[in-house]
This record gives C-alpha cells, sequence and structure tokens, in this order.
C-alpha cells in the first residue's frame, strides 16, 4: 500500500486511504469478485476519482479535540460542521464526571443492560433524562440510530403502518424495514399530504407518524401542533425524533414541544441522539413508564447489545446538569444562528428554510459542492459537503452548524472567507 506523498500547499487534506486509491486500477474489480454488485462499484469508483483529484475531504482525522477551532495536520482550522450546538464538548465539568466514572466503574460494564451491564450510572441517568423530557421515564441506547430502532421495532410490526416525512433519517427506513411495517411518505413538512394518507389509510391498522424535532439536512423544524392534531384526529400514535433538538431548542433546551408550547405527554414516545448537543454518544427513547419497562424486556438492542460504557453515562449526565446551569449558553447558539444565517444571506447564499443552527448552504450540483467544500479547507475552514443520496438530486449542499462556542471573530473571519468565494457560488 502507497502511503500519501508529503505536500507542498498549504491546508492539504489528509488521504484517509493512504495512497490506496491514487492508481486507477484500486478502484476495479476482479470477476467474482466479493464487491463485484452495482452499489460496492458505484461507491469505489466514486471513491477513487474524488481521492485521486483532491477533492475527498472525509474522514479528515483530527489531532485535537472537536470545538469551534480544531488542529489538523499541525494546523489550525475553523470547523463549521460540528453537531456541538451548546460548545459543550471539552467542558471541565463534564470531562471530570467521565473520568470519576472510570475510576469508579471501570472502561466496560461486562454485559447488556438486561442482564449485567446495569449500574447506578445508568439508573441515575435515564431519570435525568426524563426529567430533562418532562417525561414519566427513560431508557438509553449506545447511539440514537439505535434508539429508533429499539422504537420502532419493539412497538411496530407487520400489522401496523407507518407515515414518514420524505426527509426522515435513514436509522427510521431501516427500522421500518426490520420491523417489517409497511410505510409510507408525505410531502416534507405538509400537513395536508399527511392527513390525506391518514384519511385513506385501512381503519384497524394501528398508525405510527414519525417525523424529527429539527431536520438534519435541511435545519426546519416539524409543524409539531398541527401534527399531534392530526394524530389524535385519525387515532394515529406519534413518534418525534429529537436528534437535533434536544438540548438545545425551547428556553431550556427540552425540545420541539418546548418551543410550540406543547405538553410532552401528547407525543407517544421521543428519541433522539446523545451524541449532538450532548457531548458524547447514546441514544434514548423518552415516554410513559408502562411504555419503557415493556421496551426492557422487547426491545433487541436493550438486551442483544452492550450497555453504554460508564464514561458516557456518567458524561451526558453532567451535560443536562450543565445546560440547567448554564442556560445562557442557548440563548448565545440563538444569537450566533442569526448573525451568521443574515451574514450568510447577506452574501446571497442559498440558506433554504432553516430556522436552527443547522444552515444549509445550497449549491445544487455535486462537483461545485465539492469543490467549494475544497475552497473553504484551504483557507482553513471545515465545512462538510453532503451530496445525493443523503439530500435530493441537485440540491448538494455544505451542512453548516454554527455552535455557541463560535466567538464573533470567528464568525467574522468565516463571513470574509464566504464573501471572497461568492462570486462562484452564489
Ligand atoms: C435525525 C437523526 N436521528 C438519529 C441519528 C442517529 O444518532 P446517532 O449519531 O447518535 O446514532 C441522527 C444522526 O445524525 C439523526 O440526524
Amino acid at each position: 500500500m502507497k502511503r500519501q506523498a508529503a505536500l507542498s500547499l498549504p491546508r492539504q487534506p489528509k488521504d484517509p486511504f493512504y495512497g490506496f486509491f491514487q492508481e486507477e486500477t484500486a478502484t476495479h474489480v476482479p470477476t467474482k469478485d466479493l464487491l463485484q454488485f452495482n452499489n460496492a462499484r458505484r461507491w469505489l469508483k466514486s471513491i477513487g476519482w474524488h481521492s485521486r483529484n483532491d477533492y475527498y475531504l472525509y474522514q479528515q482525522a483530527l489531532e485535537s479535540k472537536s470545538g469551534p477551532e480544531v488542529v489538523l495536520n499541525d494546523q489550525r482550522f475553523i470547523m463549521l460542521s460540528s453537531y456541538d450546538y451548546l460548545g459543550l464538548i471539552g467542558h471541565p465539568a463534564i470531562e471530570n464526571a467521565a473520568i470519576e466514572a472510570v475510576q469508579r466503574f471501570g472502561t466496560g460494564t461486562g454485559g447488556v443492560r438486561l442482564l449485567t451491564g446495569t449500574n447506578e450510572l445508568h439508573r441515575e441517568l435515564e431519570a435525568n433524562i426524563a426529567d430533562f423530557k418532562g417525561t414519566e421515564a427513560a431508557i438509553t441506547f449506545t447511539s440514537g440510530y439505535m434508539a429508533n430502532i429499539a422504537a420502532i421495532t419493539g412497538l411496530m410490526n407487520s400489522q401496523g403502518l407507518i407515515f414518514l416525512d420524505e426527509y426522515i433519517h435513514r436509522s427510521i427506513i431501516d427500522a421500518c424495514e426490520l420491523a417489517k411495517t409497511p410505510y409510507k411518505k408525505y410531502r416534507h413538512n405538509d400537513t395536508e399530504d399527511l392527513e390525506r394518507l391518514l384519511r385513506e389509510a385501512p381503519p384497524n391498522r394501528r398508525k405510527l407518524i414519525i417525523t424529527e424535532g429539527i431536520f438534519s439536512m435541511d435545519g426546519d423544524r416539524c409543524p409539531l401542533p398541527e401534527i399531534v392534531r392530526l394524530k389524535n384526529l385519525y387515532e394515529a400514535f406519534l413518534l418525534v425524533d429529537e436528534a437535533h433538538a434536544f438540548g438545545y431548542v425551547g428556553p431550556s433546551g427540552r425540545g420541539t414541544d418546548e418551543y410550540f408550547g406543547i405538553d410532552p405527554e401528547e407525543v407517544d414516545i421521543w428519541t433522539g441522539s446523545l451524541s449532538k448537543t450532548i457531548p458524547s454518544n447514546g441514544g434514548f427513547i423518552a415516554g410513559k413508564q408502562q411504555v419503557i419497562y415493556y421496551l426492557q424486556h422487547g426491545a433487541a438492542p436493550f438486551f442483544f447489545s452492550s450497555a453504554l460504557c460508564p464514561a458516557a453515562a456518567a458524561s451526558i449526565n453532567e451535560a443536562l446538569n450543565v445546560i440547567r446551569r448554564e442556560s445562557e449558553r442557548i440563548q448565545h447558539l440563538e444569537q450566533n444562528t442569526n448573525y451568521l444565517l443574515r451574514g450568510l444571506q447577506k452574501l446571497g447564499y442559498n440558506t433554504g428554510q432553516t430556522d436552527s443552527p443547522i444552515i444549509p448552504v445550497i449549491i445544487g450540483e455535486d462537483m461545485n459542492t465539492h469543490r467549494l467544500t475544497r475552497e473553504l479547507f484551504a483557507h482553513g475552514i471545515i465545512a462538510t459537503a453532503v451530496v445525493f443520496p443523503a439530500v435530493p438530486l441537485r440540491e448538494s449542499r455544505l451542512r453548516v452548524c454554527v455552535t455557541a462556542g463560535h466567538r464573533k471573530a470567528l464568525m467574522d473571519e468565516i463571513l470574509t472567507v464566504f464573501a471572497k468565494l461568492a462570486p462562484d457560488y452564489v
């Protein structure tokens, strides 16, 4: 395997493949090979092309903590695509909680939650999440992806019918497939289309509507009050994925229900990630006590997959306490969001319908988006490109995420670079 040659230009990306794709033959798949199928061939070709042409900017291995500024190739970069919305990565109280947890409980739990993997930290954490979210109870998993798999496979089967917003996250689609529950998609945030589907649904089916609080690729929010009204009218259940909303949406960060002034119990199941605003790893389901006790025995990821490690459980727990103590971070995030969003809009960039710190900078064609990402990188800014199939064709974009940690001087630096590049992209 060839290693990457030393590059002389400033701010070159690292080659995460150590030169593997520098020869075009690396993308050829022999007949009868394990990778002899369309999807694999397509991916290898695409990775190889981007890698050889210096456009592969994914998987850049940082040499520092993530945060508003990071180190890569011994150089300083501004991070503009982190989900650390409240700037909590590196918070001393959260780090200390993790260190103390390792010293008391070790690095692993030695088991799955149902059997021997539960310790006092998990108990405390689940009570804390339920209290924060305003539900009767909560249950945790090792990721938000797992929480969605657990919720949907645990609660639905082939007799049900699921209604999905067309922009719903991949973990939910995978969960529906795994649960063998048929699903129909309604147009993004279009409650008239959702109502049409609900009206046409066979009356004897258990119906579940699934949406996201804040949509991960567009940064807009779901019209929760209207969706709650429809779920009640058509006797459906409702699951809201708060992966990108939990911790900073609403005055105290409770989420989409707090933003709209809705009782959290109006939603049957809340799911979320603990690796975005909450600077750790993990996922949760929050809802009624009876549902949670059932899921401890009816959701496979609780008894066929390992428990959250002690460092993660303790850091999540402390992060929730920090958000309660330092709620001014939520206001800083809002101010920063307005500043950067208005700045980009003034320069003429298309930022879609965002209503949150996720600011899509919609460019359109994949190649232009990759080029802009590369130019920003050369100027010391990391902003990831999101292309088809993660977003619709010809809606490729940068997914810019602003955090409470971006100081004004940093945002001005960002806007100066975007202004310089604007003539080619707006
Ligand atoms: C809407 C949504 N749900 C679930 C997940 C999965 O969360 P996790 O990264 O904790 O697995 C993500 C991840 O980006 C997401 O955007």
